[in-house]
């Protein structure tokens, strides 16, 4: 267990809460300024300031540990884990927050200086939601413990993102696969968010073909400690190379591996790695 990692998840805990309120502030204020980074790839001024209130929290508390998020400046952003590191998305579903829907979280993980991700805490700042975990010591919404039933791809839903900026075809042959054996699919539009709902059994898996670490870590552990399973996103020991991400309940993760295994060829499958 990692020293101090009870306080570092109650710090983590809080500090979403807070976040999340100021991205709200800034979104019932009206009138966002919006940038596009790309085709449907956009940065409000509310991701902006919500990154800098997570990173004056945490360098006022952790000022020795490093930290990783969405809206950094690249050339200061840490590349490898050393020492602890916070993996920070301000906003996750920045389409949806700046389209008035409710599905939009604030997302933040911590990593160990092994590369292993020990805490993810994601915070549902519209439904009021906590949903956090912590390495030995299951998963938990606002406080409360979470069993989480069996559940093959006919019980439920599977989430699926599709990345703006990648190619399509991935994403389109797993959609097609997963009609084919009678699934249905759901995009909440926040990948952080859809792996928490993983976690605590919404949906029956989630599949992304190009994520970065701030959309997948948190979510990551949520699954690991719910019983579920998922890819490993520091498999190559990389914070800023993006991955295809694929989380599933325990009864549909073989299912949904024989799927998406095609574009996942780095990953260990269901019952092999480090974390099974
Ligand atoms: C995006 C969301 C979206 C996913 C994209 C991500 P952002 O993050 O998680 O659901 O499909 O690939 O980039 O830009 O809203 O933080
Ligand atoms: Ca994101
Ligand atoms: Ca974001």
């Amino acid at each position: 267990m990692v020293p101090g990692a009870v306080e570092r998840q109650a710090f983590a805990e809080e500090l979403a809460v807070d976040a999340g309120m100021l991205a709200l502030s800034y979104r019932d204020q009206g009138d966002l300024e919006v940038r596009y980074k790309g085709v449907l790839d956009w940065v409000t001024e509310a991701d902006i300031a919500t990154e800098r209130l997570i990173r004056e929290r945490i360098s006022a508390v952790y000022p020795d540990d490093q930290i990783l998020g969405e809206e950094g400046d690249s050339d200061e952003q840490p590349a490898r884990a050393a020492g602890y590191t916070w993996v920070v998305d301000p906003i996750d579903g920045t389409t949806c927050f700046v389209s008035g829907l409710p599905s939009w979280c604030v997302s933040i993980a911590c990593v160990d200086d092994k590369g292993d991700p020990f805490l993810g805490v994601i915070r549902d700042p519209t439904g009021k939601e906590t949903f956090s975990a912590l390495v030995g010591h299951g998963v938990t919404i606002n406080g409360l413990g979470v069993a989480v039933a069996n559940k093959g791809i006919a019980d439920g839903l599977v989430g699926v993102g599709h990345p703006r900026n990648s190619p399509d075809q991935p994403t389109l042959a797993f959609l097609s696969a997963l009609f084919g054996m009678g699934g249905l699919f759901y995009n909440s539009g926040s990948a952080a968010l859809s792996l928490a709902y993983v976690a605590v059994g919404r949906l029956v898996g989630f599949y992304e073909s190009d994520l970065r670490a701030w959309d997948a870590l948190a979510g990551e552990v949520l699954i690991r400690e719910s019983g579920g399973w998922s890819t490993e996103f520091m498999r190559d020991m990389s914070m800023t190379t993006s991955k295809p991400v694929l989380a599933a309940n325990r009864g549909a993760a073989s299912a949904l591996w024989d799927i998406a295994a095609d574009s996942l060829k780095d990953c260990d499958p269901p019952g092999r790695g480090s974390h099974q």
